[in-house]
This record gives structure tokens, C-alpha cells and sequence, in this order.
């Protein structure tokens, strides 16, 4: 069965992006490293008659990476696809933000994908698909986000490098949600930046996963490079 390996799936976005995917009927690899939750989301498509696993991993670990890619290889796994979902927001306006704070998005935001662009895309011998979930954060200013912005913007950037230098077997594509509703914006005030959008409301996960179901399947077989919004209008305004 075709695999995707999809990261930062122990919850929101990340969890319902496997469920469409287990719907459409890829066999998933959940990585994460909130392993209890993880689990949990992988026993549950597990019941509904998915083929998915829970794999413990921290996107910035290099090492991770390579097990992993090791491991799929061994299975002999054809990897068809990556979602790049994994991520962290830490508020600050650039006063309050330190040298760790910035370092720290650079690591799981940025250096995440990359790494596992590097390690999973060489697996894709019959084609595949990698989804960088980037933000409208890397779009439009919003005070606040500059670390988180900055690690969005590089996660665009890498997205259209990585379609150049893959193609044409494997497409990369960049996906911008604008405030999705998941615990990520625990802290943010009710609606956030999201209240100013046409739409005037945050997505619910399962209204992005979706654009994440095409850009992994073949509907989307012209499409690459591309650097797709989903964000209620929010860059509209
Ligand atoms: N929520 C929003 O408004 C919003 C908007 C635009 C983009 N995004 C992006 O969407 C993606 C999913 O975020 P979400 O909204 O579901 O938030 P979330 O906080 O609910 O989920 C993030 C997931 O990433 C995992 N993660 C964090 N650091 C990790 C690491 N080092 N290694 C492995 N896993 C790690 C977390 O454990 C969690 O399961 C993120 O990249 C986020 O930046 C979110």
C-alpha cells in the first residue's frame, strides 16, 4: 500500500489531515513526539480500518530522520508522499524574543521540513508529493510572530527549491493556512487575526485537509512549486 508519512500528527491539523488521508486509502506513518497522543490518533484510524502507525520523532533530530528513512526502506515501503506539518508558535514581540526562541522555530519549522525533504524524498522511486505547511504568518506582517513568520517564510522558499531540484518525480508544494482552531492557538485572543478575514472565523483542521488530499494525490499532477492560501480571505483584505 502507498505510504505517507505525515508529521505533527498527534493532534489538530496534523491528525485530521491523516484521517483524510487513511479515508482516501494511504497507508500512514504518524510522526510526532507527543507519543501518547500520537498513539492514540493511530489506534483510532487503526479501528476504523486504516493501515497507521505511530513513529516517535522529533523533526529537528537528524538522526530521527535517517531511522526512519532506514526503516521504510527495510519495509520495502513505497513512500508516495510527506506532509511537512509539524510546528510550533511561540508569541513575542521582537523586543521580548531571544536568540533560543528564534533558533527554536528555525529548528522544528524550518530545519523540520528540510530534513525530512532530504531524507524521505530520495524514497519516492515511483513519484510522490511533499506538503510544507507553511502560514499566512509568512505573508503579512502580524506583530508578535516575527520568529514564527520568519520560519514560515523559510519553509516558501525551501518549498520552491525543493520543487526544481526533485522534479519532475516528485511535486513540493507550500500550503498558507490562515488561524486554524486547534490547541496551537490556545493563547491567541478568541478568532485572532482570523476576525478581520471575509470568512471572519478560524478553520476548523478538517476544512484544510482537503488541499492537503489533493496536493498529495495525483489530481494535482501539474501542480508544483505552487504556494497555496487557505485562510478565510484573510490575505484578500
Ligand atoms: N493553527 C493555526 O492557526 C495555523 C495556521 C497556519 C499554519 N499552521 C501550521 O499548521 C501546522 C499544524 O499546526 P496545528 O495548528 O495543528 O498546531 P498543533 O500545535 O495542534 O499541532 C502541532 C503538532 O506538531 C507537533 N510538533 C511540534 N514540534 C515537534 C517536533 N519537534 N517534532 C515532531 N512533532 C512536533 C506537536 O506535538 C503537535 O502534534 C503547523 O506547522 C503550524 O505552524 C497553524
Amino acid at each position: 500500500m502507498s505510504t505517507v508519512v505525515i508529521t505533527g500528527a498527534a493532534r489538530g491539523q496534523g491528525a485530521a489531515h491523516a484521517a483524510a488521508l487513511a479515508d482516501a486509502g494511504y497507508a500512514l506513518v504518524l510522526a510526532d513526539r507527543m507519543d501518547d497522543a500520537g498513539q492514540r490518533v493511530a489506534a483510532g484510524l487503526r479501528e476504523r480500518g486504516a493501515d497507521a502507525r505511530y513513529y516517535s520523532l522529533d523533526v529537528g533530530d537528524e538522526g530521527g530522520w535517517s531511522a526512519l528513512a532506514a526503516q521504510l526502506e527495510d519495509e520495502a515501503q513505497p513512500v508516495v508522499g510527506l506532509v511537512n506539518n509539524a510546528g510550533i508558535l511561540r508569541y513575542g514581540r521582537i523586543a521580548d524574543t531571544d536568540s533560543a526562541t528564534w533558533l527554536l522555530h528555525d529548528r522544528v519549522n524550518a530545519l523540520g521540513a528540510f530534513l525530512g525533504i532530504r531524507a524521505l524524498a530520495p524514497l519516492m522511486r515511483e513519484g510522490g508529493s511533499i506538503v510544507n505547511v507553511s502560514s499566512t504568518a509568512a505573508l503579512v506582517g502580524t506583530a508578535g510572530y516575527a520568529a514564527y513568520s520568519a520560519s514560515k517564510a523559510a519553509v516558501i522558499a525551501l518549498t520552491r527549491v525543493a520543487a526544481i531540484e526533485y522534479a519532475p518525480s516528485v511535486r513540493v508544494n507550500a500550503i498558507c493556512p490562515g488561524g486554524v482552531d486547534t490547541p496551537m492557538n490556545d493563547d491567541e485572543p478568541v478568532g485572532g487575526s482570523s476576525t478581520g478575514a471575509p470568512l471572519g472565523r478560524r478553520a476548523r483542521p478538517e476544512e484544510i485537509s482537503p488541499l492537503v488530499r489533493y496536493l498529495v494525490s495525483d489530481a494535482s499532477s501539474f501542480v508544483t512549486g505552487s504556494v497555496l492560501t487557505i485562510d478565510g480571505g484573510l490575505t484578500a483584505t
